[in-house]
């Protein structure tokens, strides 16, 4: 699954899943668009990667903000010329259950997760158009198909990006693109280090491979959603969870 010469716009990328998926894209030849509101881990990202050889720059964005993501789309495609795939991968927790959960972070969650996700996708689906391809990949999650106790906000959002994949599969396909989501379980990132050490052990229990995922296990998802192997695929919600039972 070779993407040299592809230009991929990763939201979310300083961290976590993205950073992974950041380098694996790198190592495979493409360009990188890291776009996040990290600037310290953003920057450094790029600056590892050039410094490995591979062709990464950074974009600070926040994905919420309608007016910077138009303005760094703009600058993703002075800088590349083009955009071959797009992955929204941002997203952010604010866990309460519900009678607890402040109506600010329930639309903090879905301004990030879902908005952000509209916000991205409207501002380099033009480019994607007047080429006549791209793949756009959305970061779902389990939360989002199954519920998840004290997540109200958050499997809304995720449920909604599933909703919106669904529809721009049906909207974009005769235009040539591919819209798919991934749906990640339980991922060793910095997003889980709050959940208790007692709680993540029954995980792993739910978990026919007795572990949690790893980055890696993302990334790779999307490098195939990515790539030529899965040019029939769309619409369609990848689940990679290790098969967790539900
Ligand atoms: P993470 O917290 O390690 O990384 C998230 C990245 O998104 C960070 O670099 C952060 O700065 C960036 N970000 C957050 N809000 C942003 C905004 N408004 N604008 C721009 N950048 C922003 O999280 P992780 O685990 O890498 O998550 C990546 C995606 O995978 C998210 O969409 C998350 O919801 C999803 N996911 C993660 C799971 C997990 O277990 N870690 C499970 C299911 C889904």
């Amino acid at each position: 699954m070779e993407m040299k010469g592809k230009t991929v716009v990763i939201t979310g990328g300083a961290n976590g899943i993205g950073a992974v998926a950041a380098q694996l894209f790198g190592k495979k030849g493409a360009q990188v668009a890291i776009l996040d509101y990290n600037e310290t881990a953003g920057e450094a990202l790029a600056g590892e990667m050039h410094a490995q050889g591979m062709e990464a720059a950074f974009f600070k964005t926040d994905v919420a903000k309608r007016n910077q993501v138009k303005e760094t789309a703009e600058k993703v495609l002075a800088h590349f010329g083009k955009v071959d795939v797009l992955i929204n991968n941002a997203g952010i927790t604010r866990d309460a259950m519900l009678l607890k959960m402040e109506a600010e972070i329930f639309q903090q969650v879905i301004d990030v997760n879902l908005t952000g996700v509209f916000n991205c996708t409207q501002a380099f689906l033009p480019a994607m158009i007047a080429a006549g391809k791209g793949k756009i990949i959305n970061t779902s999650s389990i939360a989002g198909t199954g519920g998840n106790v004290g997540q109200t906000n958050y499997a809304a959002s995720k449920a909604g990006v599933i909703g919106m994949t669904r529809t721009w599969a049906k909207e974009y396909g005769r235009k040539g693109i591919n819209v798919n989501a991934v749906a990640p379980g339980f991922i060793e990132t910095d997003m889980i280090s709050t959940i208790p050490g007692k709680i993540i052990t029954q995980i792993k229990q739910m978990t026919p491979f007795a572990r949690l995922g790893k980055p890696e296990d993302i990334a790779n998802a999307y490098l195939f959603l990515a790539s030529g192997a899965s040019d029939f695929i769309n619409g369609t919600v990848l689940e990679v969870d290790g098969g967790m039972l539900k």
